[in-house]
């Protein structure tokens, strides 16, 4: 959450910082973040889930809210929205295959909708304003979704977007395959920013020293561990600006859409704004800090010190299990035929300027559309001065190469980041009809107008 957007910025009407929040408290990854004089780092906890309300095998019904909160971040109380009461929202789990239906009342002062991000919801499910009129205040609205695929999605709101998924609205979505390799715990991380955040207006830098990372809404808390423990951990990135870069994050076994092709042990793992990765962590006889490396959409890597986020730390020391054998699919990726059936081009931004798609702002846009079941071929140049986390509503796509260079194995996301200056070629073969929303996932630059709408038909 970034302070400008509160009521409870300073009296001038400037932005807020955390008391006692020093950057310079940041230098190291033991300094934690000013804990130490204001009492012991939390214990992490997790969001709770949402409960199933239907007996039938294969149908999930869960209550969801949308209203008003406040959240308290290193003793500065934020106003804001929360689903269910609590930032994150509940996380959602079922299984492949399953039915979920969503009993959904919006008691904000403002309309809303809720968006799958990351499933394959029927296109009036989706959540996005463009198909669905917004909820009124006090209304309710049932969203059902069959679960097609596997994997780690979230939801949050696509009405004024940014402002509401940074006052608090978000939560996940897991859905599970049963014949993955079981584990001893399957934990979800939410990772946010609050604080105060140097914007300037076209939004082009920020200092990642001002900004305080929560996991599940807790400043630098410890994961308490038994060795032994064979963990699975669902990380997701809700802010709505800030990135992730996560040195030796440890084994990486999915990133948006399900498992990956092949495990790996990345040496970095950069989550953007939006983005969702799982990692398997073999827990032993000691313990390790997740830390993040300072990183912006002004160009990645930057200025700025290393954070730590959370510290795992093990009870019980024994030796390590062996890593999960889990199902990858060892495919490599797909061939790029070498034509182009769609280009889109990011720019804009400049001098209070406007954020462009192929030239154009929200909602003044070119319908493009593709043909259901026909491969094509999508090329996304990013010719502005900032990253930008490409998205698709409603189909995946997998990675074909970014600047010429393949992923290792196949690599199939809904969520991409495309750095500056770079391209990405991305290959779909969209199974799911409808109109689907395409932008960056720098809600800010959503909202200012970078992003169209895709025709599958
Ligand atoms: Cu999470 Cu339209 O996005
Ligand atoms: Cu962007």
């Amino acid at each position: 959450m970034i302070a400008w957007l509160l009521a409870c910025s300073g009296a001038d009407g400037g932005p807020a910082r955390p008391s006692g929040h020093d950057p310079a408290e940041h230098d190291t990854g033991d300094t934690g973040h000013g804990h130490g004089a204001d009492g012991p780092r939390p214990e992490l906890g997790f969001p709770p889930e949402l409960q199933d309300l239907d007996p039938a095998e294969g149908r999930v019904r869960v209550e969801l809210e949308a209203g008003l909160a406040t959240h308290r971040v290193e003793g500065v109380d934020y106003a804001g929205y929360a689903y269910n009461g609590a930032t994150p929202g509940p996380t959602l789990r079922a299984r492949v295959g399953d039915t979920v239906v969503v009993d959904f009342r919006n008691a904000l002062d403002a309309e809303t909708t809720v968006h799958w991000h990351g499933v394959a919801a029927p296109n009036a499910m989706d959540g996005a304003t463009w198909v669905q009129a917004p909820i009124p205040p006090l209304q309710d609205y049932t969203y059902e979704l069959p679960l097609d695929r596997p994997g780690t999605s979230w939801y949050h709101p696509h009405v004024d977007v940014d402002h509401q998924v940074d006052l608090g609205l978000y939560g996940v979505l897991v859905v599970e395959d049963p014949s993955e390799p079981p584990v001893d715990r399957d934990l979800v991380l939410v990772f946010d920013t609050w604080g105060e955040v140097q914007v300037t207006d076209d939004h082009g830098l920020t200092n990642p020293d001002d900004q305080v990372w929560t996991v599940n809404g807790l400043v630098d808390p410890i994961l308490r561990a038994t060795g032994g423990e064979r963990l699975r951990v669902r990380l997701v990135n809700a802010s709505i600006t800030s990135y992730l870069d996560l040195p030796a994050p440890g084994r990486l076994l999915a990133t948006d859409q399900g498992l990956a092709a092949a495990g790996s042990t990345p040496e970095r793992l950069v989550l953007a704004p939006g983005d969702r990765a799982e990692l398997e962590w073999l827990v032993g006889d000691t313990g390790w800090e997740l830390v993040t490396e300072p990183y912006t959409a002004a160009g990645g890597a930057t200025w700025g010190h290393t954070r730590r986020l959370l510290s795992v730390e093990v009870e019980s020391p024994a030796p390590a299990p062996d890593p999960a054998d889990w199902p990858f699919s060892g495919a490599p990726p797909s061939v790029d035929p070498g034509w182009t059936d769609l280009t889109y081009v990011f720019s804009g931004g400049v001098d209070g300027e406007s954020w462009l798609i192929n030239g154009e702002a929200w909602p003044d846009i070119t319908l493009e559309t593709l043909a259901l079941g026909v491969e094509a071929i999508v090329e996304v140049r990013n010719l502005s001065a900032t990253e930008h986390p490409f998205h698709q509503h409603g189909n995946t796509f997998e990675v074909l190469s970014l600047d010429g260079v393949a992923p290792a194995s196949r690599t199939v996301e809904d969520t991409y980041n495309v750095p500056i200056r770079s391209t990405a070629r991305l290959r779909l073969v969209p199974d799911n009809p409808g109109d689907w929303m395409v932008h960056c996932h720098l809600l800010q630059h959503e909202e200012g107008g970078m992003m169209t709408v895709l025709r599958v038909e």
